[in-house]
């Protein structure tokens, strides 16, 4: 058809065609499977072991029909204690849960504001319902202090736990503080940080003690829980309200028995996986020793995420041509993605990455 060809053609022009690939074989750092479970056997062996061959089939409906189950309640009630919260709601994938919830839970007068540099989801929710969207600068307190001083109605502050493109952590207490000064309620997504912050993997509010003062937080099940599906957790309220309000829990086919197993089995594995937490800070805390004095532009970052700046769209493309070919997968954030000059390979680091695998790395891109 020729209107899509001229779209992919115009797109291939300026270097942004997407292409699926398959990346098998390679050192990884790019997943996120910041623990490794994914790769686990051990986690493989406990999902096939508790499969029962008479529940493997789909859920049948929306869990307000016929897709609810004991198992699922039992899950979430699960997930609501391990996370210290009153109720979570699991919806298929995190970005289901973002969308679900936001486009459901502010309404016409009300306003939401968010961190500029929000996921996709975040912004795709707000933009499916009706309430006043602002936008704050980059972990700029000033800035949504300004906003929030403007905001009307019910007011939400929307920011995230560890951003993806930066690695950065917020002052989420400091934002807490604010949403106390203005009446706001603030929302965190967990997605970069559930299964790796807190003592057990209960993820960044719960490890600065901040449950009292979040209204909700998402959780996220593909990247360090290495399974699939998000859940919303707060309040017992909040949940009862999203059951009514949210379109997209509502008219969607609630998860299967096999999702909800292997949620339930990722939950163990990460609340046991002190030896992998431990492991990947080991990693972080010697690959930033090991790029010091390199002089490539690294992004500053203290957490699983890192990066190297090499602007334009060709120069980062060629780079991560020439990681692949040494066998190891770091792939190219390309603008728009990032603001121009920003272009990078974005590195995400594991607890199974090995000293070698990072020297291997920092020598081709930090040069
Ligand atoms: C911050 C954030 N929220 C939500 C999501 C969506 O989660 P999922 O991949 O489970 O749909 C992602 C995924 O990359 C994310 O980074």
């Amino acid at each position: 058809m020729k209107f899509l060809k001229q779209k992919l053609d115009t797109l291939k022009k300026n270097g942004l065609l997407r292409n699926l690939s398959v990346h098998a074989h390679t050192i990884d750092f790019s997943s996120n499977d910041y623990l490794g479970f994914s790769r686990s056997v051990a986690f493989g062996k406990a999902f096939s072991k508790e499969l029962n061959a008479e529940k493997i089939a789909g859920s049948t409906g929306s869990r307000l029909l016929t897709g609810n189950t004991l198992e699922i309640e039992a899950l979430e009630e699960k997930i609501a204690r391990f996370h210290q919260a009153e109720s979570a709601l699991i919806f298929p994938s995190g970005y289901q849960a973002n969308v679900g919830f936001l486009s459901s839970i502010a309404g016409r007068g009300d306003t939401v504001i968010r961190d500029e540099f929000c996921h996709a989801s975040i912004i795709d929710g707000l933009r499916l319902g009706f309430a006043n969207t602002l936008k704050f600068t980059h972990n700029n307190y000033t800035d949504l202090d300004a906003k929030l001083s403007k905001a009307s109605g019910e007011k939400f502050v929307i920011v995230e736990g560890l951003y993806s493109m930066d690695g950065d952590i917020p002052d989420l207490q400091m934002v807490a503080n604010l949403c106390k000064k203005h009446e706001a309620h603030l929302i965190v997504d967990e997605a970069h940080t559930g299964g790796l912050y807190g003592n057990r993997g209960e993820g960044m509010v719960v490890e600065q003690g901040l449950e009292s003062q979040v209204f909700a937080r998402i959780m996220t099940y593909g990247k360090a829980f290495a399974y699939q599906g998000g859940a919303i957790i707060g309040s017992e309220e909040l949940r009862q309200y999203l059951i009514n309000k949210s379109r997209a829990f509502i008219y969607s086919t609630g998860i299967n028995y096999s999702q909800i197993l292997g949620l339930s089995l990722a939950y163990d594995f990460v609340e046991k996986a002190e030896e992998e937490r431990y492991q990947l800070k080991e990693n972080i805390r010697y690959f930033r020793q090991a790029i010091q004095g390199k002089p490539s532009a690294w992004i500053d970052s203290h957490s699983q995420i890192q990066g190297v700046r090499i602007p334009g769209n060709s120069a980062v493309m060629e780079k991560s041509v020439e990681l692949k070919n040494a066998g190891i997968l770091a792939l190219p954030i390309r603008n728009p993605t990032v603001a121009e000059g920003e272009e990078r390979i974005r590195i995400c680091l594991h607890a199974y990455n090995t000293k070698s695998e990072m020297d291997g790395l920092i020598k081709i891109v930090g040069r």
